[in-house]
């Protein structure tokens, strides 16, 4: 059997619940696919920065990095101040290891309920290629005089050739293959004329190599319009750090709902483990009730799969999840049981 060495991040809220329902179904996949996954679970995130004033230790790192792929549930805790764990440890290491592409498919699974009328699953079948270590995201900028009447603080967006390049050429091959070879770029030229110029730009050249593609572009207003009232007209979306953030909740709301919404974020180069986790967080208003939906983070687990090199496998999971869905009522299942319904949907596929 092929040992996938595997780090599992269950961190806080709802994410040590929904992670442990993603490995149940990993397990039923790995058995049909000459797969064993040997885990390594780190307790990272507000227990451990309680207990010791850590995020991520150096050695910890270190360790993750000889890893081939992160299993993550979510981070944030109101017990910690907002952005300590966020940036110490989620951002920390999709930037120290190049996460560079964010991958977020928003697709309408048949069945599932959406609050926009008219749509048809076909209607909904895009996939954002965000941006995942620049952009406002970067912690570029200060703050002067705090706590004064005169307070300034700048947070600048950072884009780099290279960074903006990379991840454009890696939505170009993506659009490629897909049977609608269309990809939009969602930004704010008219007013972040920098940053937008030089996504422009770079879209224009690579775009000269991919002629096949049709290439399209959208203010990130409009297309937060267009997403609710036009969905059919995004393919392959590429954007930035934070529009990417914000369309794929918008992405997730007209598809069900954020308990479905998967995310990977990839390194392609394979210099260092990619990471998979939901686009959800912590949601500590429903954390230790078994209220939480799984079903994101196991689709991210089959994201992962298909990172790893076993499409097989990521499309058994994929079919459960879309087998599951099409069945769901209104009634509530708690989230062992959608894990154990989905684990079986995997193991009669055989
Ligand atoms: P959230 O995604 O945690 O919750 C928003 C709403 O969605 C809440 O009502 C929540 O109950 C609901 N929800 C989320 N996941 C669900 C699921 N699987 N099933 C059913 N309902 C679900 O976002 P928030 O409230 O803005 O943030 C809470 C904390 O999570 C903050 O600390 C934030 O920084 C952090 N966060 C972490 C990540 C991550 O780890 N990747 C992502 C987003 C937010
Ligand atoms: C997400 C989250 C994160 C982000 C936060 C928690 C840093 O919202 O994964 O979508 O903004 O990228
Ligand atoms: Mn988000």
């Amino acid at each position: 059997a092929r040992t996938v060495k595997l780090a599992v991040i269950p961190g806080d809220g709802i994410g040590p619940e929904v992670v442990g329902e993603g490995l149940k179904v990993l397990d039923a996949v790995a058995a049909q696919h000459d797969l064993a996954f040997e885990t390594t679970e780190y307790e990272l995130g507000a227990q451990r920065w309680h207990r010791t004033g850590e995020t991520l230790p150096e050695s910890v790192e270190a360790e993750l990095a000889q890893q081939e792929a992160i299993y993550l549930g979510a981070v944030g805790d109101p017990s910690v101040p907002s952005g300590v764990l966020e940036r110490g440890l989620l951002l920390k290491l999709r930037f120290d290891f190049d996460h560079y592409v964010n991958l977020r498919p928003v697709r309408l699974y048949p069945g599932v309920s959406t609050p926009l009328a008219g749509v048809a699953p076909d209607d909904i079948d895009m996939l954002v290629v965000r941006e995942g270590t620049e952009g406002p995201y970067a912690g570029a900028g200060g703050v002067l005089r705090k706590g004064t009447a005169n307070e300034i603080a700048t947070q600048d967006s950072v884009n780099t050739r290279v960074g903006v390049e990379r991840l454009i050429r890696y939505a170009f091959a993506k659009a490629a293959e897909r049977p609608r070879q269309k990809l939009t770029l969602v930004h704010k030229d008219n007013v972040l004329t920098f940053a937008g110029d030089l996504y422009q730009r770079v879209l224009k050249e690579v775009g000269a190599e991919y002629p096949q593609v049709s290439v399209d572009y959208c203010h990130v207003d409009a297309a937060s319009m267009f997403f609710v009232n036009q969905p059919g007209r995004f393919d392959v979306v590429v954007t930035d750090n934070l529009f990417g953030d914000i369309i794929t909740d918008i992405g997730a709301a007209i598809t069900g709902g954020i308990g479905l919404a998967a995310s990977g974020n990839i390194n392609p180069d394979r210099t260092f483990p990619s990471m998979f986790e939901p686009v959800h967080g912590s949601a500590p208003d429903i954390a230790g009730q078994g209220k939480a939906d799984p079903t994101a983070t196991v689709l991210s687990a089959a994201t992962m799969l298909e990172h790893l090199g076993v499409p097989e496998a990521a499309r058994k999971i994929e079919n459960a999840v879309a087998a599951d869905l099409k069945t769901r009522g209104d009634e509530e299942r708690s989230t062992s049981r959608i894990g154990d319904d989905l684990a079986a949907r995997v193991a009669e596929q055989g």
